[in-house]
């Protein structure tokens, strides 16, 4: 049976080239993996736990249940600070509180784009350490670190044109496949 990826962004930037990344990742996928982007993490609030005790908002509840139902999710952010952008780490908080906890055994690639050198990787490591405690399983390699993007998106269409950026991203996403396999054998016998 084919698999279903789902892809969260952690830019809410028009013109973000990791939205860039993202929106090619249903065309690199291989053979038998699909990839469906979800909803902006714009769309939560900020986090407090009085406003999840009058209820935990639509959208929180509708990307849960579709990050429940995927086989996998792909994370494509940029680093800001060294770090995690904060609406990413929001939206990873208000996640981790809905019941059941969407990303527990969830098997998790990350992807990051960065104009610098070194293409998000200190973001990437704080993301894996909040991932720690959500108990997600994610993929250590190939680690997705795409340094000095603007050369590799077309400034004109903001498509991701560099065939060894989609081919490296392939590989990611058929071992992420891979990993989905030994994981969770019983959804894909
Ligand atoms: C950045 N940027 C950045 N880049 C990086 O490689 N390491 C970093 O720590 C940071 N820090 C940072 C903080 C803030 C607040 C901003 C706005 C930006 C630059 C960042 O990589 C660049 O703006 C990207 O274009 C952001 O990704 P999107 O929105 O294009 O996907």
């Amino acid at each position: 049976a084919p698999l279903q990826f789902v892809s969260l962004l952690g830019s809410l930037r028009k013109a973000s080239f990791n939205a860039a990344v993202a929106r090619a990742l249903p065309g690199i996928a291989p053979e038998g993996v699909g990839v469906t982007p979800l909803g902006s993490i714009g769309d939560f609030p900020h986090y407090s736990q009085d406003v999840q005790e009058e209820g935990f908002p639509a959208a929180v509840t509708a990307m849960a249940q579709q990050i429940a139902a995927a086989d996998a999710v792909v994370i494509v952010t940029p680093e800001y600070n060294y770090s995690v952008p904060g609406v990413l780490k929001n939206a990873i908080d208000w996640l981790s509180r809905v019941s059941p906890q969407p990303l527990a055994e969830k098997p998790v690639a990350i992807i990051t784009a960065s104009p610098g050198m070194i293409g998000g990787a200190r973001a990437q490591y704080h993301l894996r350490q909040s991932l720690v405690f959500l108990d997600a399983y994610v993929l250590n390699r190939p680690e997705a670190m795409i340094g000095q993007v603007m050369g590799k998106v077309d400034a004109r269409t903001l498509e991701l044109v560099d065939a060894a950026t989609r081919e490296f991203l392939r590989g990611q996403l058929g071992a992420l496949a891979a990993l989905v396999r030994r994981v969770s054998p019983r959804t894909t016998a």
